[in-house]
């Protein structure tokens, strides 16, 4: 099989992986890529706003298959027009993106298909938000609508928080992506990150992980994409996932179909595991950076015929096996990140890949033969071990021997895990 993967983050680099080990693959071709991807595939320059030149990159490699690694692709409908003219493609349609691409759609199809999640209302002006917020009291969680770069969200501990957040959304603070408001009720628990594909009929699991948001060591300073992630996450119980698949997953894929928008590709659901039990905080389209990372070390079965029977309809023929291993990945940001930072700064080494560990590229660049970092979040080091606490030594070993002046990380990753392992 040909296959052409559209991204150039971790996420992809652990995608091109694990693609690149399947016996059924003939080519592999990244766009853009990054220096890591391109040890598994060959690097092409595309401009990937330009459907028709992906489409015809597409036919003159006669690629059989494309995957779709990050979400702004999906909601501009990139796997729509690839379908159109018959690639198998993985990743939703531009419709069906919309889980990710705008919260009040998702929330609506949660109240139509009573799928649990807060209480919310939507609003296309501020009074009538604030109206709400007043009504409801803190704390209280205020949502631009569109994609925002993962910082449309306040969860506002006080009303006057709240009342603020509501005045930057409409005040332009994410572009178009704040012309419309939820506010939602506030959900106490712990949160986990579930990921789980369909082909618009089937679905099948996936595992869990839990991300690590906030820049700072125990979970203090601002959000960023993402400082590092385990798997599995303690707190997705069996129970736990089965419930989430009837009581989220299943009325999803049902209600989308019904709703004239089948889902095809990976839900990645934001989960809160509150008192009541799974309550669903999010969906995003793709898989996440940095889970997707420790999902692909967890992964024993060959992904590529999982990916591609997701997008041929034919999910029910395939299953997923998982080492029983956990797998943590700490990712090492550029000084300043997620505030302003350096580009362009050398790394001098990067310590070779074991069975058990690997570091993925986020955001280098070749500069002639000298590796450098370009993007906030660059790498991450990612290892397995018998238990978190273990991945996580193997982990902070290796992520020592990464030899980059400009780069720094979070201490802790895994703390919740290991403080359960240790009780
Ligand atoms: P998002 O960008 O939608 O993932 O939201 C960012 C973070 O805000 C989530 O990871 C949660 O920690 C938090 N969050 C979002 N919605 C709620 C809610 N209803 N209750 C509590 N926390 C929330
Ligand atoms: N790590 C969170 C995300 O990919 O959205």
């Amino acid at each position: 099989m040909k296959v052409l993967l559209i991204g150039s983050g971790g996420r992809e680099h652990a995608l091109a992986w694990k693609i690149a080990q399947s016996p059924l693959l003939d080519a592999l071709y990244a766009a853009p890529g990054n220096p890591g991807i391109a040890d598994h595939a060959t690097l092409v320059e595309l401009n990937v706003e330009d459907h028709a030149a992906v489409i015809a990159f597409a036919k003159e490699k006669a690629i059989d298959f494309v995957v779709i690694g990050p979400e702004a692709p999906l909601v501009a409908g990139l796997a729509d027009d690839l379908r159109a003219v018959g690639i198998a493609t993985f990743g939703p349609s531009k419709a069906a993106a919309q889980l990710e691409g705008s919260k009040g759609f998702t929330k609506d199809l949660c109240a139509r298909y009573d799928i649990p999640t807060g209480a919310y209302q939507r609003f296309k002006s501020a009074e009538p938000a604030k109206d709400y917020v007043r009504a409801q009291g803190a704390p209280i969680v205020i949502k631009a609508d569109g994609l925002a770069a993962g910082k449309g969200v306040t969860v506002a501990m006080t009303e006057a928080e709240a009342l603020a957040a509501i005045d930057d959304c409409f005040d332009g603070a994410f572009g178009a992506a704040g012309a419309e408001v939820v506010v939602e009720a506030f959900l106490d628990g712990e949160e986990a990150s579930f990921f789980c594909l369909s082909d618009g009929k089937t679905a099948l699991a996936l595992a869990t992980a839990q991300d690590h948001k906030r820049v700072g060591d125990g979970d203090t300073g601002p959000n960023t994409g993402g400082m590092g992630a385990y798997s599995p996450a303690p707190v997705m119980t069996a129970t736990m996932v089965e419930r989430t698949m009837k009581e989220i997953i299943e009325p999803t894929i049902s209600g989308m179909a019904k709703d004239g928008n089948p889902f095809s590709g990976v839900f990645f659901a934001g989960l809160m595991i509150t008192a009541k039990g799974p309550e669903l905080i999010e969906y995003n389209v793709r898989f996440g950076d940095p889970e997707c990372q420790v999902l692909m070390m967890r992964l024993k079965s060959d992904l590529l015929p999982i990916l591609y029977a997701t997008a041929t309809g034919t999910l029910d023929r395939v299953d997923a096996e998982w080492r029983d291993e956990a797998a943590l990945t700490i990712v090492l940001a550029s000084k300043g990140y997620p505030g302003a930072y350096d580009k362009n700064t050398p790394i001098a080494h990067i310590p070779e890949a074991s069975e058990e560990a690997k570091v993925f590229h986020a955001g280098t660049a070749l500069k002639g033969d000298r590796l450098v970092a370009t993007g906030g979040r660059v790498l991450n080091v990612t290892a397995l071990g018998k238990t978190v606490t273990e991945a996580q030594a193997h982990a902070y070993a290796l992520a020592d021997r990464v030899e980059w002046e400009n780069g720094f990380c979070r201490r802790d990753i895994g703390w919740q895990a290991v403080a359960r392992e240790k009780a």
